[in-house]
């Protein structure tokens, strides 16, 4: 089966084979402090290795997921790009989950960057790729994420990118033990070919 992989000016966004588990469960666990006030709580569990090749092998089998994972490139300018992830700490997590096809030709979109990684421009660098991925490759016509009111870093990335707010989801999802409301926010294909974003990071 084909893997993705794609390729910006400062990042190399792909597919993990559930060999990365350490390597995922390191990123989960270093920047645990930073996602956690948007995350469900976590078990212990969570944290190891085991857990995630159970997951990237669970991933790997299912057609209504596509998991890409962000690493720095090497060398920014040089022609050969390594896709290697072996020694390389992953900087940051990008999910499509609930793809759906037929008449519907939807995906749910999350995202999160290594704590010490945020606010250099990666993350909205990596999801350019990924939604030019998604509509173009995957053949999509929707996305949409779920995000807490009070993310304003989420929320204005998103606006950036395009996403328009439809709405709230009452008591959607359980944050940290809580039922919390999120607001729904969605991008279409045609608006997105529109917008004509570009990888590269602004000087
Ligand atoms: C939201 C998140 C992914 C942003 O990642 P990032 O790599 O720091 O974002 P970027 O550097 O690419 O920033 C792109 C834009 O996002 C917005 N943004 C990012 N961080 C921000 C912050 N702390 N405050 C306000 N706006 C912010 C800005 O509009 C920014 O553009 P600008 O730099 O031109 O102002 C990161 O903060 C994160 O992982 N948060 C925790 C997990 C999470 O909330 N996930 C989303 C759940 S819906």
């Amino acid at each position: 089966m084909r893997r993705v992989a794609l390729v910006t000016e400062r990042l190399v966004i792909r597919e993990l084979p559930p060999a990365a588990a350490a390597a995922v469960a390191a990123f989960h666990r270093e920047s645990a402090h930073f996602h956690r006030r948007w995350e469900p709580a976590r078990s212990t569990g969570y944290f190891e290795p085991r857990h995630h090749r159970d997951l990237l092998a669970r991933e790997r089998r299912s057609d209504q997921v596509v998991h890409l994972w962000m690493f720095l490139r090497d060398q920014a300018h040089s022609s050969r790009v390594s896709l290697g992830w072996r020694g390389r700490p992953i900087v940051g997590s990008i999910t499509l989950t609930a793809i759906v096809r037929g008449a519907f030709q939807n995906c749910v979109l999350g995202y999160k960057i290594d704590a010490r990684h945020s606010r250099r421009g990666y993350m909205r660098e990596a999801l350019i790729a990924t939604l030019d991925h998604v509509f173009g490759e995957l053949g999509l016509h929707r996305v949409e994420i779920s995000v807490m009111p009070a993310n304003e870093p989420s929320i204005a990335l998103a606006t950036g990118l395009g996403f328009v707010l439809e709405g709230t989801s009452r008591k959607f999802l359980k944050i940290q033990e809580r039922w919390e409301d999120h607001l729904r926010m969605s991008l279409i294909d045609e608006e997105w070919r529109r917008l004509r974003l570009s990888t590269k990071p602004s000087p």
